[in-house]
């Protein structure tokens, strides 16, 4: 089949990739001109696990374009996926001026019949909106599917590859056919495509962001009662998740969540319901604890120091807002990076694959680490914000020879406190009773 995705970023860059390893003729459409010449060498623009590998076969093979020309890449399209930012405005909403004015773009290019189909994130509504939009301009064939993404970042080429389910909406039986064959390569162990109208499968994507982000802020608020009352927060986890109604998943204590999704989904969600005129209550109460969370663990450092960081010195380890990524995108890192350089502090950083990204937002202010060590060197604390695995089991001899201060805080809740009070680090974590060594 020919497909053209329109956005080449995290979700369009994998999905274009993937369907082109299925066999399918790909062109990946972007404005960024930078973006596209150095995917045309092979070079991949996102730190993307085996994303390298799939590219580099597809482009040799002649099955993968990319281009910055819509002319170049829509007419002969079957099937056009539509993987565009819908960032937020600053009242929540969803933005979908980019999805709207490349529906405008595309319409009178369609030659033959063609799926439009939306990938991004988007309300309930702009699906049919694209349709009104496209049907205004064109006399061409076509029908809109939606068709939301679920790829988690750091593992989106294995969740694109072997998605848990694929979710269409659509109201035309052709373009169902068409989205069916073109998927079935990819649920070939059984996992479901789930059909249905376009305004369930809009809903579902935010649905299904929120839930996961609502577990999240659930058991950090349960986090702040455990610091109160001296219980342990990972105990309570495995407690509670080990029953199946529960689950373990998403059940993580930490500094809160970021990414380009939660945040925005979880506001867009509620923003939604607002205009509709229903009051959602859960969901606004999601984000606010999240925004507590990011909060409370840069008041945990500023209390340390009694609120003044003149002339410390921080290490930071982990930017990224998870594991595996190089997005910063609403990284809780970022949040307390700018708390502790308010306050004063000097920062050393580092993160194994989002330095370049925190060098272009924050600039000079932070020293780059060459490694995880070399951002310890003569520092008063370690600031922890991401559970990379090298952090997991550092060398913590080299780590107290190097820092000034054995001061740890851990807002992955990475060691045992046991194991720091043993090793003479101060040590304070999320939702566990601090360890405190008087050196
Ligand atoms: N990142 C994720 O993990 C994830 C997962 C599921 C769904 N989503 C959703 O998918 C959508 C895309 O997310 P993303 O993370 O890939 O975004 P992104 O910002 O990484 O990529 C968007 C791309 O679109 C390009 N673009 C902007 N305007 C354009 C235009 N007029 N024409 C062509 N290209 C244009 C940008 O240059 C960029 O490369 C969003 O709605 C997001 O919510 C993201």
């Amino acid at each position: 089949m020919k497909i053209t995705v329109i956005g080449t970023g995290y979700v369009g860059l994998v999905t274009g990739v993937c369907f082109a390893e299925m066999g399918n003729y790909v062109w990946c459409v972007d404005i960024d001109e930078e973006k596209i010449a150095k995917l045309q060498k092979g070079i991949a623009p996102i730190y993307e696990p085996d994303l390298d590998a799939l590219l580099e076969r597809n482009l040799k093979a002649g099955r993968l374009f990319f281009t910055t020309s819509l002319k170049e890449a829509v007419p002969q399209a079957d099937v056009i996926f539509l993987a565009l930012p819908t960032p937020p405005l600053p009242s929540g909403d969803a933005d979908l001026s980019v999805v709207f004015k490349v529906a405008e773009e595309i319409a009178p290019l369609l030659d033959g019949y063609t799926v439009v189909v939306t990938k991004s994130t988007v309300p309930v509504g702009t699906t049919e909106k694209v349709k009104e939009i496209i049907a205004s301009i064109t006399e061409a064939p076509f029908d809109v599917a939606s068709n939301p993404e679920f790829l988690r970042e750091g593992r989106a080429v294995e969740d694109f590859m072997r998605p848990d389910r694929v979710v269409i909406g659509t109201d035309s039986e052709r373009a169902e056919a068409i989205l069916k064959f073109l998927y079935e390569p990819f649920v070939r162990q059984g996992n479901p495509i789930l059909t249905m109208d376009i305004r369930s499968s809009e809903l579902t994507k935010y649905a299904a962001n929120t839930f996961l982000a609502m577990r999240i802020s659930f058991i950090n608020e349960v986090s702040w009662l455990c610091e109160a009352v001296g219980a342990d927060v990972m105990k309570v986890r495995l407690g509670m998740g080990l029953d199946p109604r529960i689950g373990k998943h998403f059940l993580y204590p930490g500094v809160g969540y970021g990414g380009s999704c939660f945040p925005k989904d979880v506001k867009a969600f509620y923003r939604q319901a607002q205009k509709e005129g229903v009051e959602f209550l859960i969901t606004p109460a999601v984000d606010k604890v999240n925004a507590i969370q990011q909060e409370r663990f840069a008041q945990k450092i500023l209390d340390f120091f009694k609120g003044d960081l003149t002339g410390k010195t921080l290490a930071f380890w982990g930017f990224s807002f998870k594991p595996e990524t190089d997005d910063i995108r609403e990284a809780p890192a970022l949040k307390t990076l700018a708390k502790v350089l308010e306050h004063g502090a000097m920062v050393r950083g580092w993160d194994p694959a989002a330095l370049e990204n925190v060098r272009k937002r924050v600039g000079d202010r932070i020293y780059y680490a060459e490694n995880m060590y070399d951002a310890l060197e003569n520092v008063d604390a370690l600031v922890i914000h991401t559970e990379w695995g090298e952090f997991r089991r550092p060398d913590f001899d080299r780590m107290k020879q190097l820092m000034k201060g054995k001061v740890i805080f851990d807002g992955r809740n990475l060691y045992d406190p046991e194991l720091m009070e043993k090793e003479g680090f101060t040590y304070f974590s999320i939702g566990r009773k601090p360890v405190i060594v008087n050196e």
